[in-house]
């Protein structure tokens, strides 16, 4: 019987403008990898050679508190020792936090002859991405597990949507080395918010859905709107409508905030756009001296995967 596994779990781009907490996609770089070993002694251990002096009491750390919500949650005795070997830097807003839970619950799942399946599992990573930010949200963790675009339609009980997608959907995204904690970003939001901009805002949600959807990437752009979150948010974003409108010029279809930041995405139709855009995003942040690291990627289908 298999005793370890190394687990792959993609960055994820959470709210996808108007979704705020309700639509994530999966990237397909850049990504964790965690080694899962299961050991004779009972428990959970972690060793990281990440370099990056992740915490490593279990309770404390994303993937140790979803792997711990898991086997709690079957009653199991089993040991198992998590290594991390290559993680995506923490604060990006690209789903750090949320990949090492779903790359826990991965591979513990794997490793237990697969109990739950992907939908499943979501329950569990997201217990762990509540150590990090404060909040059991499912836009990160749900496609970092499951891959694709998926719509959180409900969260009492969790109500999971896979929704389809023109294959031709790009992604550029710039992280710039700059960090903002989830915590603090959640913080300054507003709890209320007026009807009218509750209605634009059904509106581009329900308009994006569509738009996936149907495939039509003109409504997709249209839709690519928040009015809710992104107004506040922006101000710790250095520049942040100068950059956008530079993605736009470049040809993307839609840019926003990625998660809580500092990351931004924008959606294009086809590498080659995504490419110019992701050019764009260099050079405004290398005109405002900020070191930053951009990805071109499709929509990764699968999510969370075993790798040799
Ligand atoms: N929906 C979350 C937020 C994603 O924007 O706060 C970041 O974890």
């Amino acid at each position: 019987m298999t005793q370890s596994v190394k687990i792959q779990a993609p960055a994820t781009v959470a709210n996808v403008a108007c979704g705020f907490d309700i639509m994530g996609f999966a990237l397909e770089a850049p990504h964790d990898e965690l080694i899962v070993r299961k050991t004779n002694r009972p428990g959970l251990r972690l060793s990281d050679k990440t370099g990056l002096g992740l915490p490593l009491d279990p309770r404390a750390n994303t993937a140790g508190q979803a792997a711990l919500a898991l086997l709690e949650h079957l009653g199991s005795q089993q040991g198992f020792e998590l290594e991390f070997t290559r993680k995506i830097s923490p604060g990006s807003g690209i789903g750090s936090s949320a990949a090492s839970a779903a790359a826990a619950v991965f591979g513990v799942n794997l490793l237990l002859g697969e109990p739950f399946d992907r939908q499943g599992l979501v329950q569990f990573a997201m217990q762990g991405e509540a150590v990090a930010s404060g909040s059991a949200h499912a836009d990160n963790v749900a496609p970092a597990v499951m891959g694709g675009f998926v719509l959180i339609r409900g969260y009492a009980p969790l109500d999971l949507v896979r929704l389809p997608y023109p294959k031709e959907l790009h992604c550029a995204i710039v992280h710039p080395e700059i960090e903002i904690r989830t915590q603090d970003a959640r913080r300054i939001l507003k709890q209320h918010i007026p009807l009218k901009t509750a209605i634009e805002q059904w509106g581009n949600v329900a308009g994006l859905v569509a738009g996936l959807t149907l495939g039509d990437l003109g409504l997709i752009g249209r839709s690519l709107k928040d009015v809710v979150v992104e107004p506040v948010r922006s101000v710790m974003l250095p520049n942040f409508a100068q950059v956008k409108r530079g993605a736009l010029e470049a040809g993307a279809l839609g840019c926003s905030i990625s998660g809580s930041g500092p990351s931004l995405f924008a959606l294009c139709d086809g590498r080659e756009v995504a490419t110019r855009v992701a050019a764009s995003f260099r050079d405004a942040f290398r005109e405002m001296e900020i070191p930053c690291q951009t990805y071109v990627s499709r929509i990764n289908e699968l999510g969370a995967k075993a790798v040799l």
